[in-house]
């Protein structure tokens, strides 16, 4: 859906390339986390898919479509953005606000309302509350929903996000990555997310591309990335405790299994992860867990052996 092939910009003849020759392939319906240090080339890369920025060197294709041979005012409409400090127009209302692009396709109004409650819906919102309010009588976290409601509102088949939960305090950040996966599952876009975070990386992207001054030093699964780090900039990059966060990847279901445990055991659910069912056996220290699922059914155990072995 997104090809990138040999893109270099230079934001001055002479100057430095802040995007070196990157090739990167997003395929249809999925989503990639472009992380890295500031500075790297992460936001310069994103804005060249929808033409804010246009590249010095290279080709990028959207949709089988050579981006520079496309007017740029008529690609962004079949592109959502969402970024960090959201842009919603202030004057607006958030109705207006997401009726935005709808309204440049001339949606009819009765479609542009529907649409408009039908997004408030899937991005958790009450519809009878919000519409007529303005952007400052919001939170920051419900002006980000509505900065993704928006960029959905003519349903694009592709979404570029900079740093979209960057703003939001910790528990609520969790809170609407966990929400924008679900939002993913139903509504299948093709994503280019922006972020320094790399737990929002693992838990969003289907790949993750690390960046190391304006270019891809490796791009694959949360898992290759967390297991095999390509190099030592990538391992420093995710840390010392990637072992712990590719845990996280997995959940008690992956690696269990059906043996009776013993009485007394400590329980964890099946849907936990691998992450927190190791840090559940430190705080017990016991390495074995008994499985116990929501309705309070016994399924089985896990072992530590088990959890090492992933
Ligand atoms: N409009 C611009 N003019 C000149 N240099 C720029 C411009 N935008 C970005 N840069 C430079 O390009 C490099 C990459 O920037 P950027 O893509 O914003 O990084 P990131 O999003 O990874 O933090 C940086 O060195 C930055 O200073
Ligand atoms: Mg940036």
């Amino acid at each position: 859906m997104i090809t990138m092939e040999h893109v270099t910009k230079r934001f001055a003849a002479d100057g430095p390339a802040s995007v070196d020759d990157l090739s990167l392939v997003v395929p249809e319906g999925t989503t990639t986390a472009l992380i890295g240090p500031s500075g790297c080339g992460k936001t310069t890369t994103m804005r060249m898919i929808n033409r804010l920025i246009d590249p010095t060197e290279g080709k990028i294709i959207v949709n089988d479509e050579d981006v520079t041979k496309v007017d740029p005012v008529e690609l962004r409409r079949h592109i959502g953005y969402v970024i960090q400090q959201v842009g919603l127009f202030p004057h607006m209302t958030i109705a207006q606000n997401i009726a935005a692009v709808p309204k440049l396709l001339g949606w009819t109004e009765a479609k542009i309302k529907s649409r408009t409650e039908e997004l408030l819906d899937l991005v958790g919102l009450d519809p009878s509350e919000m519409l007529k309010r303005y952007p400052r009588q919001l939170s920051g976290g419900q002006r980000q929903r509505i900065g993704v409601a928006r960029a959905l509102a003519a349903d694009p088949p592709v979404l570029l996000m900079d740093e979209p939960f960057g703003a939001i305090d910790p528990i609520a950040r969790t809170r609407l990555q966990d929400e924008f996966r679900q939002i993913l599952r139903r509504v299948r876009k093709t994503v280019v997310l922006v972020t320094h975070d790399l737990d929002e990386a693992i838990r969003l992207g289907d790949r993750i591309a690390i960046m190391k001054s304006g270019k891809i030093v490796q791009y694959d699964t949360p898992d290759a990335v967390l297991s095999h780090p390509a190099d030592a900039f990538v391992e420093n990059f995710v840390g010392i405790d990637r072992a712990i966060k590719r845990l996280g990847l997995f959940t008690v279901n992956d690696a269990m299994n059906t043996t009776t445990p013993r009485p007394g055991a400590s329980t964890v659910a099946p849907t936990s992860s691998l992450r927190e069912a190791l840090a559940l056996m430190v705080a017990a220290n016991s390495d074995v867990l008994a499985v116990v699922d929501e309705s309070g059914a016994v399924k089985g155990q896990l072992t530590r052996d088990a959890i090492f072995a992933v």
